[in-house]
């Protein structure tokens, strides 16, 4: 993670902090747990374009858990790591709970806009889950998405060079079947075990805990 990106990580994790303020949701036991992002307004209707260049809107999705992360593919470090955990711990529950999977879509949203055509994201996506779907759209449409999401993004490098850094927010969220905000993926848990190493994936029992 480089330093820009940090920087622009934490105003937003204290935002979403923020955004929960007044939320009264933390129940603390039981069935009646919420998620931190309840009562957070994050997220508003879209129309975006999908891999296969067709449009794509946010009411597509109704009724399906949306796992729905910012980022870009030439992104050097932190999204091909977070999307290779949130995805792999994905097909994991799909083996586990193949119906309770079905009913969830993940979903990349670029914030390289320029540089992601829907080509572009075909290959990515396709490199991480067959259900993760990319979507892209004009430099207008994805900021205007990025502020309804508060989603913090910021092209870095001299202008006009082809080859350049996006800074932008680390902020997995995942959204109930309404489309209302639910929790944060934990995939900066620092203490997190990963897959590999044979122990119990936070990713895993996150989405085993949130997926009805
Ligand atoms: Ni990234």
């Amino acid at each position: 993670m480089n330093k820009a990106r940090m920087l622009l990580t934490l105003p937003c994790l204290a935002l979403l902090a923020a955004c929960n303020m007044g939320g009264g949701g933390n129940a603390s036991s039981g069935d009646s747990v919420q998620g931190e992002l309840v009562g957070a307004r994050i997220g508003a209707p879209f129309t975006l374009t999908d891999q296969d260049g067709k449009p794509a809107r946010w009411e597509d999705y109704k009724g399906q858990y949306r796992l729905v992360y910012f980022g870009y593919t030439y992104c050097p470090d932190v999204c091909p790591v977070d999307l290779q955990r949130i995805m792999q711990a994905f097909a994991q529950f799909e083996k586990a709970a193949p119906e309770r999977a079905a009913q969830v879509q993940p979903i990349l949203i670029s914030v390289d806009p320029q540089r992601d055509t829907p080509a572009v994201l075909k290959t990515y996506v396709a490199a991480f889950h067959p259900r993760l779907v990319g979507l892209t759209g004009t430099p207008e449409q994805i900021a205007k998405v990025a502020k309804d999401f508060v989603v913090i993004y910021n092209k870095e490098g001299e202008p006009g060079m082809s080859d350049y850094l996006v800074g932008h927010s680390r902020t997995p969220y995942l959204f109930d079947p309404d489309g209302k905000p639910m929790a944060l993926v934990p995939v900066d848990d620092p203490s997190t075990p990963k897959v590999d190493e044979g122990a119990p994936d936070t990713v895993l029992a996150f989405l085993e805990k949130w997926i009805k």
